[in-house]
């Protein structure tokens, strides 16, 4: 399949009803909630964006998100013939060892916040941290490169805020006296796991040569 006929599996797109394709990187995800968050970190960068959600790369189980992203980038890259990116992301309890971590989509999607927090109550140690991995491939590249970004915080006692989705109700950065679900995407953008990762990778981006770039 070639890039013209990926048009059709573009969710939305930044800046113009059609991207100019030697320019915009694809963001590879079926959550809308990432990707405002995307759009917001590289609107400062002057990157533009589009959502690509319709092209079934298969999450794949590995022990580390790093893993889990690169090789849905790969994945993705084959699909499409397109420089694209992946974010995964993993909530780690610290006195869960780290549970859930890379399994966390599958966590949320069967027990969800009030039985993690049901899980939680009797442990007094709640710190826990967001990480985020983002990889970045192209039909040039033989693999993905791959930018890290985590976040400490606690776990809640019950869920607060509205705003956001998955873990943020339950979730209250260091850095802030707000859950995730209580701030506004630019407060959660400040130092969220996410941004972080979106900042190093529109750093690096912002200064790729681009031989394709016109
Ligand atoms: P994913 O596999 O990266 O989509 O995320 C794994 C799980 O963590 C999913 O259930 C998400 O809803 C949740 N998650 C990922 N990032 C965030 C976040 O920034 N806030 C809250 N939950 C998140």
């Amino acid at each position: 399949m070639n890039s013209r006929s990926y048009i059709g599996a573009i969710g939305r797109c930044t800046m113009n009803a059609f991207p100019d394709l030697k320019t915009t990187v694809f963001f590879v995800t079926g959550n809308i909630h990432k990707f405002n968050e995307a759009c917001q970190v590289f609107g400062t960068f002057g990157i533009s964006t589009v959502m690509m959600k319709r092209i079934n790369v298969v999450e794949a189980q590995f022990d580390t998100i790093e893993e889990i992203a690169e090789r849905s980038a790969l994945e993705a890259v084959q699909k499409t013939h397109l420089p694209v990116f992946v974010e995964d992301a993993g909530l780690f309890i610290k006195a869960l060892n780290g549970f859930p971590g890379p399994y966390s989509s599958y966590v949320f999607r069967t027990i969800g916040n009030k039985a993690i927090l049901k899980l939680m109550c009797r442990l007094r140690n709640r710190n826990a941290t967001f990480r985020s991995a983002i990889a970045y491939s192209e039909p040039r590249m033989k693999k993905a490169i791959v930018f890290v970004g985590k976040v400490d915080g606690k776990l809640l006692k019950k869920e607060r805020g509205a705003r956001g989705f998955g873990f943020d109700p339950i979730f209250q950065p260091n850095f802030a006296s707000k859950s995730f679900a209580e701030m506004t995407l630019e407060e959660k953008n400040q130092q969220s796991h996410r941004a972080l990762a979106l900042c190093k990778f529109a750093e690096w981006y912002a200064l790729k040569p681009r031989a394709h770039k016109s």
